[in-house]
């Protein structure tokens, strides 16, 4: 085999050098260059160059295959598309191997459940039906679990441990991608996993896996696997120190679907996240509790973030979000004290820090409630990420809870957009968020008047509309 040249490319403006260089000589970017293949051969096609009208083409093309846990199924958008391409980031020992290890167990598994019945299928996105795409699970054989972090032995370990068993999971100590690809197609399997990306490299580059380069050629190489080959491939990726995917950003774009697996070490919950899904919507999430026999499944969220909250402690609120279409009650708490020195300080996890600032400033001026000696910090209990504006009211309430040191009903949820003048504005898919307060045993709800107005029927709950901060504020003081 010739050996392949390769050259030193500045990923920011394409200048190229036979060396590695610190700063690009072009341009002046720092640290931005990586190795690449000289002439890269043209990659050959997947069969869709022919010329096409729009009108002809049928729609709902993709065949999807269920996994069998309806969580990730959910996420995926309603199932694995075959040939697609799928990305799991997340923390180092968050789980994602453990996942993908059930996972795979339930494809091999799923053949028998395809037989006697599909009672635990989740509902189907609208593009399934039709055309020549649609859910199968019938032709499921094998799975390629391929691993260059952990030995067979330690994959064996963690099999025990989720009681996984079967002669149809084939483990791969591998990471050169060309002996992946070649084993791949020799055993034709239902899927593939990779774990990790940052393991695999190619032997047309010289630098060091995990690299750059390595990870853009080797990620490139299986995605033309998986679209010829129609397999679905998984690639395990780290998280860096800063929330990327390591490696690369390149990485999100050449893949179909790109899920976060994201949860706080000390927690036991588990969160997986859509952040691109080019076969689904983006933002379903599945929830998932770590246990000592793998990860469980949790369908009624909010149950289980309702589970430790304080009751009758101030600066704590309960809100009703959305995570795409489930509604999530989550508890949102507030701590404001006098600032010991200088500066007030202002922090916030898993709120918008900007947002909490101008929440503030709406406190501040409608309603006379003065923060500025106060440190004030917002926290979401479960290490969730709320970034809708519903959250607003719960921002508002807790803060004012904890000022003035009064709880809030521990019966009560609220949710609601606040606006610059402190009017409190409507927000989309009100009776969902108050149907899951009712389940869940809340007997009270200050939402938004326009929404209060919109309902039809009774849900079981008092149902309160306010029109202002002000109307929140005193509302909530019961
Ligand atoms: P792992 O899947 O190896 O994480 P990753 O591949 O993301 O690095 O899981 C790591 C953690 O999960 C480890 O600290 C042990 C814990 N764990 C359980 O609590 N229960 C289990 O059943 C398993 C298999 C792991
Ligand atoms: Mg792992």
């Amino acid at each position: 085999m010739s050996k392949i040249k390769t050259v030193f490319q500045c990923q920011a403006c394409g200048y190229s050098s036979p060396k590695w260089l610190g700063k690009c000589p072009d341009c002046g970017a720092w640290n931005s260059f990586s190795e690449e293949k000289q002439s890269p051969k043209p990659l050959k096609s997947f069969g869709m160059s022919e010329l096409q009208p729009l009108s002809k083409i049928v729609g709902g093309r993709e065949k999807r295959t269920l996994i069998g846990i309806q969580e990730f199924d959910r996420v995926l958008g309603g199932g694995l598309v075959n040939g697609s391409i799928i990305l799991i980031g997340g923390d180092p020992g968050i789980g994602k191997s453990t996942l993908l290890l059930q996972a795979v167990a339930k494809i091999v598994g799923s053949q028998q459940s395809a037989v006697s019945g599909q009672q635990s299928n989740p509902p189907l996105p609208p593009f399934s039906k039709g055309g020549r795409g649609g859910i199968t699970n019938s032709k499921l054989q094998t799975v390629l679990y391929v691993s260059g972090e952990e030995s067979p032995e330690q994959i064996k370990l963690r099999a025990e441990r989720l009681s996984i068993d079967s002669d149809n999971i084939i483990l791969l100590p591998e990471t050169l991608v060309e002996n992946i690809i070649n084993a791949a197609n020799d055993l034709k399997p239902s899927a593939v996993v990779i774990d990790s990306i940052q393991t695999v490299y190619t032997e047309e580059l010289t630098s060091a896996p995990g690299s750059v380069g390595q990870i853009r050629e080797s990620a490139a190489k299986l995605m033309f696997f998986a679209k010829r080959s129609e397999i679905p491939v998984f690639l395990i990726g780290h998280v860096t120190k800063e929330g990327a995917i390591a490696g690369p950003r390149v990485l999100e774009h050449i893949v179909d679907t790109v899920l976060y697996f994201e949860g706080d070490r000390g927690h036991p919950y588990r969160i997986l996240r859509t952040m691109k899904n080019r076969f689904g919507s983006t933002n379903e999430i599945g929830v998932f509790e770590m246990t000592d026999e793998g990860l469980m499944e949790i369908s009624n969220p909010s149950e289980l973030f309702m589970s430790e909250r304080p009751l009758n402690v101030s600066g704590s609120t309960v809100i009703a979000t959305m995570e795409g279409t489930r509604p999530l009650l989550v508890e949102m708490q507030a701590l404001v004290s006098p600032t010991t020195f200088g500066m007030p300080r202002r922090t916030s996890m898993g709120v918008d820090f900007n947002r909490v600032n101008l929440l503030i400033a709406v406190l501040e001026k409608k309603a006379e409630i003065h923060l500025g000696g106060m440190d004030v910090f917002i926290n979401i209990v479960g290490g969730l990420k709320i970034l809708e504006p519903a959250a607003d009211m719960g921002i508002i309430s807790s803060i004012v809870s904890s000022f003035r040191e009064v709880p809030i009903d521990p019966k009560t949820i609220l949710f609601g957009e606040v606006g610059l003048s402190g009017e409190v504005r409507a927000v989309a898919q009100g009776e969902a968020r108050l149907k899951e307060a009712a389940k869940i045993g809340f007997k009270k709800a200050i939402i938004p008047k326009n929404n209060a107005e919109r309902l039809k029927g009774d849900l079981g709950l008092t149902i309160i509309g306010v029109k202002d901060v002000e109307d929140v504020i005193e509302n909530i003081r019961i």
